[in-house]
């Protein structure tokens, strides 16, 4: 299974220069005060996913601020089915530019990141997923379809993106090159349909796991969800219209708001304005109405589910990265939720407070403690 056999970390946020070795793909439990450098630990593995990164920051406000020089570097050596490989991610101060590298070679794709290492995450700021705005449930969906499914769904998504910010972009001029904005919603077209034919599956499956898992018996503190993608597409695909007729629609949906989108500096509707319902499956309640503790056990549960699914499908276990998920959960949730975890086998990342309350949590679990940017292996 592929996980991470070491960190390394210079010049990023609070760490000068710091390393984790021979990490094994078992449980890593990173325990420190308040403010010693636990979450950046994960934000420091979370980039070697597409994209900005569990806290979404900007490159430079990840540079350590107290040394300027150099900029920072996060490496790490991934052990994989195709032996161990050696991946890196940086910021160029210079241009300003996220360096990515795999193998010793710059990469330009993100999305490429995918083929070698599945990751999820959990972070306290996601307890409210289902209360908040539907642009964070549909980062989360999208995450789950990339990292273990379909890498090509990260690379679909920026290009749909892309090709949409020039359309606004030409649109805000007075006498716009309508050639131009063709090629780009035909851009938007094509991946706009490919994205919401991939949410579409990944929900179905989704679903299907999530029903079996809840028929095993073996939750008894995590309650399952079922999901639903809203969106024009997405509606359109679930119609039953096929994917010729679907881009023909949203052409001229596209077309016909030119003017609309212009006087508003966005695109009305497609992909980017997509929601995901989720209903717990047990009270068939919507997700927004369950409390905050069930909320949290609800997320979890989605977590569980979706890594089983990855196990049974793919064979592998993304590697899961839970900031301060025991903070929440009574002991034996606690038991509950470690047991499972444990038993399908993958590294898990988790950090805490206090050290005690993981003692027990699994077998050879690798502890650290972390002391104001300073790692110690226990
Ligand atoms: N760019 C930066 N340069 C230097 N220090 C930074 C930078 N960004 C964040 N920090 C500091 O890093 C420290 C550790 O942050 P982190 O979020 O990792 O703490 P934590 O151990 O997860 O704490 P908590 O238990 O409160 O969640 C904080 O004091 C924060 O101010
Ligand atoms: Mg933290």
């Amino acid at each position: 299974m592929p996980h991470f056999k070491s960190l390394t970390l210079t010049a990023f946020r609070n760490y000068e220069l710091a390393s984790l070795d021979k990490l094994g793909n078992n449980f890593i439990v990173l325990t420190g005060a308040n403010g010693s450098g636990k979450t950046n630990i994960l934000e420091a593995l979370s980039l070697f996913a597409p994209g900005r990164g569990l806290r979404k920051s900007p490159l430079d406000v990840m540079q350590n601020n107290e040394i300027a020089q150099p900029s920072w570097a996060v490496s790490t050596r991934i052990a994989s089915d195709y032996g161990e490989i050696p991946m890196g991610v940086g910021y160029d101060q210079n241009s300003g530019r996220r360096i990515t590298r795999i193998k010793g070679k710059d990469v330009r794709a993100q999305s490429e990141l995918s083929e070698y290492i599945s990751l999820l995450w959990l972070t306290p700021q996601m307890d409210g997923l289902f209360l908040d705005s539907g642009s964070e449930r549909r980062r989360f969906f999208d995450r789950m379809i990339f990292t273990s499914f379909d890498g090509a769904h990260a690379g679909r998504l920026t290009r749909y993106e892309n090709a949409m910010r020039q359309r606004n972009k030409l649109l805000q001029d007075d006498e716009f090159n309508d050639t131009w904005i063709d090629s780009l919603e035909l851009d938007m077209a094509e991946t706009g349909v490919a994205i919401a034919a991939s949410r579409l599956d990944f929900i179905y499956r989704l679903n299907g796991a999530s029903r079996k898992f809840a028929e095993t018996g073996l939750l008894k503190s995590f309650p399952m969800g079922e999901f639903t993608a809203f969106g024009y597409l997405e509606n359109k695909l679930a119609e039953r219209h096929s994917a010729v007729s679907c881009e023909e629609q949203f052409l001229t949906l596209l077309r016909d708001s030119r003017r609309i989108d212009a006087k508003r500096g966005g695109t009305s509707d497609g992909p980017h304005k997509t929601d995901f319902k989720v209903q717990h499956l047990k009270k068939n309640m919507a997700a927004s109405q369950c409390s905050t503790g069930e909320q949290k056990a609800l997320l979890t549960g989605i977590v569980l589910a979706y890594a089983q699914m990855v196990r049974e499908e793919k064979n592998i276990m993304p590697v899961l990265l839970l900031d301060e998920i025991a903070a929440h959960y009574d002991k034996d949730r606690r038991a509950e939720l470690f047991a499972l975890l444990y038993a399908m086998g993958g590294q898990v990342w988790i950090t805490g407070t206090d050290q005690e309350i993981f003692i027990n949590a699994a077998p050879e679990t690798q502890f650290f403690t972390i002391e104001k940017g300073k790692i110690k292996q226990q």
